[in-house]
């Protein structure tokens, strides 16, 4: 009797597992797998491949490779900035809805889903919030209102069209901050204690009681020494295992993916590893942001293949260390790229002291790169039974 409950069950996992894994074929031919979009592969494994997308690409008629590519490529959009605070209410009690609500209709049209970006976040604060908090004019009972506010009205307007929220943005310092030893840095940490995370939690459940609530956060993709004073990755964990223990509103936690060519990075079994750690807290997993950068030295931007070559190689490699941890682990619901060409990227505008570069899966020109291929590549190769069906997350009642 249990043996044979067990064989159906089997059965029945198996033929799952075959129906995820076919190619999608037309007309009695299997496409190759190069004619196929990201987003078309990733479902193999119903994993969701997302981007950030910048709105004023996406409405420039005079670039309609972007919001093609946008919409052919991928299967979710994150609002590179127009959900956050300084855009959403740049005036106190006055939303401006429109950019953000344009991008959900584009992802509605496109059969997409939305992660949503970001409720709270110590960057990106409207003028009329930071200069009523240093002049005094806001105090902390009020300002806790205000955060409450926010996140409720935020929430309850883009209600059951979110599918993941990223509630709690960067909440952590790194071991380059002043002082050292890890701790709860920012705006709101400083003005209401690290008590405002499981704060945010529960006013976003109560809001939409239907949307995955994520916490979010850079440099986090693999375990370091164990030591939480030093050790980003490990702090959140305890973070986030300390939230779950209370009964704090959590389902995920996202993983940005900023990587570097410059840097070490990991290898593909240590960042699994990480990922595990976290689901087997009962979370969800996500790469949020993954862009991997190279310094765009004086040969680079003359053209030199010597030293072009092995960048365009290095990033390719940490893209796909990061998307196989991923297919790894089934409660890694999405992998989401901060930008997918070089024509519209944040980081050479954010890192430029020295310059950098190359972040993305295509050039400026939208030639899909080395990376693209590679990320391609991981999709297509991979099946049982390493590499298994997602497991969908449940929002935490
Ligand atoms: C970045 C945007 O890409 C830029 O356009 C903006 O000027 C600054 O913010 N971590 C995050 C994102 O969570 O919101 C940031 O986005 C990149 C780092």
């Amino acid at each position: 009797m249990k043996l044979r409950r067990w064989m159906a069950v089997g059965a029945v996992a198996l033929a799952t597992a075959g129906t995820l894994n076919s190619l999608p074929a037309s007309a009695g031919h299997t496409l190759h797998p190069s004619d196929q979009s990201l987003r078309a592969l990733g479902m193999r494994h119903g994993l969701q491949i997302g981007t950030a997308v910048d709105m004023a690409a996406l409405n420039d008629p005079a670039d309609p490779q972007y919001r093609r590519l946008a919409a052919s490529e991928f299967s979710s959009v994150t609002a590179e900035n127009v959900m956050k605070w300084e855009s959403l209410e740049p005036t106190r009690g006055t939303y401006n809805w429109g950019p953000a609500d344009q991008l959900v209709a584009f992802a509605q049209q496109n059969n997409q889903s939305v992660r949503g970006h970001v409720l709270v976040w110590q960057n990106q604060l409207p003028g009329w919030l930071t200069a009523g908090v240093a002049d005094g004019s806001i105090d902390s009972t009020e300002l806790r209102d205000i955060l409450r506010n926010h996140i409720t009205t935020v929430v309850r307007h883009f209600k059951g069209k979110i599918w993941q929220w990223d509630v709690v943005n960067e909440a952590v310092s790194d071991p380059w901050d002043n002082p050292p030893a890890l701790h709860y840095k920012g705006f709101w940490a400083q003005h209401l204690g690290p008590g405002y995370i499981a704060d945010a939690f529960r006013w976003a459940r109560a809001a939409d009681p239907k949307a995955l609530l994520f916490y979010n956060d850079y440099n986090i993709e693999a375990f370091g020494s164990g030591n939480p004073a030093d050790d980003k990755t490990q702090f959140v964990y305890d973070m986030v295992k300390q939230l779950r223990a209370s009964g704090v509103p959590i389902d995920g936690v996202g993983s940005q993916g900023h990587l570097g060519t410059q840097y070490g990075n990991y290898d593909t079994f240590q960042v699994a590893d990480a990922l595990k750690r976290f689901s087997d807290l009962g979370l969800a997993t996500a790469f949020t942001e993954v862009d991997v950068r190279s310094q765009m030295t004086p040969a680079v931007q003359a053209g030199d293949s010597n030293e072009i070559n092995p960048r365009l190689q290095a990033s390719a490699a940490n893209f796909s260390v990061l998307l196989r941890a991923c297919l790894a682990n089934r409660h890694c619901l999405s992998f989401t790229v901060w930008g997918f060409t070089d024509k519209h990227s944040w980081v050479p505008g954010w890192f430029s002291n020295p310059p950098e570069g190359l972040a993305t899966l295509y050039d400026e020109n939208y030639q899909p790169k080395r990376a693209y291929q590679e990320v391609k590549a991981d999709l297509v190769y991979a099946g049982p039974p390493y590499v298994m069906p997602r497991v969908p997350q449940r929002p935490r009642r």
